[in-house]
């Protein structure tokens, strides 16, 4: 797949097995952190707007990194998206779904993960058009057992869990036919950021691009 061709949330999912949930704080961090994932295989980064540097740190990777993918995560509302978008996102991912995020991300051409933990909220989104999902906070509100439930009733919804997902746990996740792909914050721990141990992010982003599914 050409990562500067337009995407869609499928192809986002597939390109690796893990998708890193990303919190910056440092706009410093933003090109190295990107570097270090996409060297060890792992190139759809989801930047969390979670402080204020997000945006930025968005920018920065989208102009300087194009072998990576810049998505934005933690989108609660249209103006996130619009402000992701603008700031070099190509792709969202929200924590739960409202219809106003779901249309606004239809008419700006932001493909988007809504979150998602229950049948009605599948249900809404998938009203909307959308049918690849992320399921959060998936250890917390049932973990694979949740999956599996749900495989019957929704057989054509594919998920992300995400949410207590780690190196541990992925697999069981992951060996899911409704599964494509995991989201978790293991792959850029805080302290490795600050220390500048940019080896160990790719080590632990070649790890996580190893693992089965
Ligand atoms: C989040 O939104 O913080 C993600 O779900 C990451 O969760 P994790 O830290 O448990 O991987």
């Amino acid at each position: 797949m050409a990562v500067n061709q337009p995407l869609t949330a499928l192809q986002v999912m597939q390109d690796a097995p893990v998708i890193p949930v990303i919190v910056l704080n440092e706009v410093a961090h933003a090109v190295p952190m990107a570097k270090a994932l996409v060297a060890g295989g792992i190139r759809m980064l989801e930047i969390t707007l979670r402080t204020p540097v997000a945006l930025e740190c968005m920018r920065r990777i989208a102009a300087e990194v194009p072998e990576a993918v810049v998505g934005a995560g933690t989108i609660r509302s249209a103006a996130d998206a619009k402000a992701a978008l603008a700031a070099g996102a190509r792709f969202g991912v929200s924590p739960g779904y409202t219809h106003t995020l779901g249309k606004t991300c239809q008419d700006i051409g932001l493909p988007l993960l809504p979150g998602v933990a229950t049948g009605s909220e599948i249900m809404q989104a998938q009203e909307d058009g959308y049918t690849e999902l992320k399921f959060f906070p998936a250890m917390q509100a049932g973990g694979p057992n949740m999956l599996k439930a749900w495989a019957g009733p929704f057989a054509d919804i594919r998920f992300c869990p995400t949410g207590g997902v780690s190196p541990e746990n992925a697999g069981q996740f992951l060996s899911l036919p409704n599964v494509v792909v995991v989201g978790g914050s293991w792959l850029t721990p805080n302290d490795l950021m600050i220390k500048g141990d940019w080896a160990q992010i790719t080590a632990l982003a070649k790890q996580a691009a190893a693992l089965p599914r």
